[in-house]
């Protein structure tokens, strides 16, 4: 049976518009990524949980797996601070913890989760896995919220308003380093020949 992927595309592109950026940390070493995957994911507002898609090939989804714990920011999309949400979005979905510290470069608290919390971010919740679902090439998390604020009230940062401002040179960087992250994913679905 052949699909037709330019229909799914229609249905399925778009539906999570804005960039999230996750923390973790594991082992005393923190580290986080840019995601499009979150979600809420509970109906009782006095018991709020949320939900990311994290791909296996990236640290921070093994370290997810091993500490239980993550931090899902918003970033602003302000004009008095659109500068440093691009900057945690760069910093965090440009490059891999594997090759150096991220976080490090960020303006961070300790969560209640012991997670760092971004002070450049819009708002953010901290969260404690509650459960995984394994999807082959990725991890469906669910987290119960422990904690949640809003630093910086304003608009939030949508991708599309965010992609219309990164440099092109860092587009040319994230590109590269989606490709191998591709290549993975599809290994991991069909195998070494897919
Ligand atoms: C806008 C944007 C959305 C992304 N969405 C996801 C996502 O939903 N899940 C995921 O695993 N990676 C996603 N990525 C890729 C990771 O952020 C990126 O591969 C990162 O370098 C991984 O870092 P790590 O190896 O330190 O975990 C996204 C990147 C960008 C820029």
């Amino acid at each position: 049976m052949t699909i037709d992927t330019e229909a799914a595309g229609k249905v399925l592109s778009g539906l999570r518009p804005f960039p999230v950026a996750i923390t973790t940390i594991d082992g005393g070493f923190a580290n986080g990524l840019m995601s499009l995957s979150a979600g809420a994911a509970s109906i009782i507002p006095e018991a709020p949980r949320a939900t990311i898609s994290l791909t296996k090939y990236n640290l921070t989804h093994d370290m997810v797996v091993r500490s239980g714990v993550f931090v899902m920011h918003l970033l602003s999309a302000e004009d008095d601070r659109i500068e440093e949400s691009l900057e945690i979005l760069m910093t965090l979905g440009g490059s891999s913890g594997r090759d150096g510290d991220k976080v490090g470069k960020l303006r961070t608290k300790t969560g209640v989760t012991g997670a760092p919390v971004l002070l450049g971010a819009h708002s953010y919740v901290e969260a404690r896995v509650t459960g995984t679902l394994d999807v082959q090439e990725s991890s469906i998390f669910v987290g119960d919220v422990a904690a949640a604020e809003v630093l910086h009230p304003g608009r939030r940062l949508q991708i599309g308003e965010a992609w219309s401002k990164l440099p092109p040179a860092w587009i040319e960087q994230y590109e590269a380093n989606h490709g191998p992250q591709l290549a993975n994913a599809r290994s991991r679905r069909f195998g070494d020949a897919g």
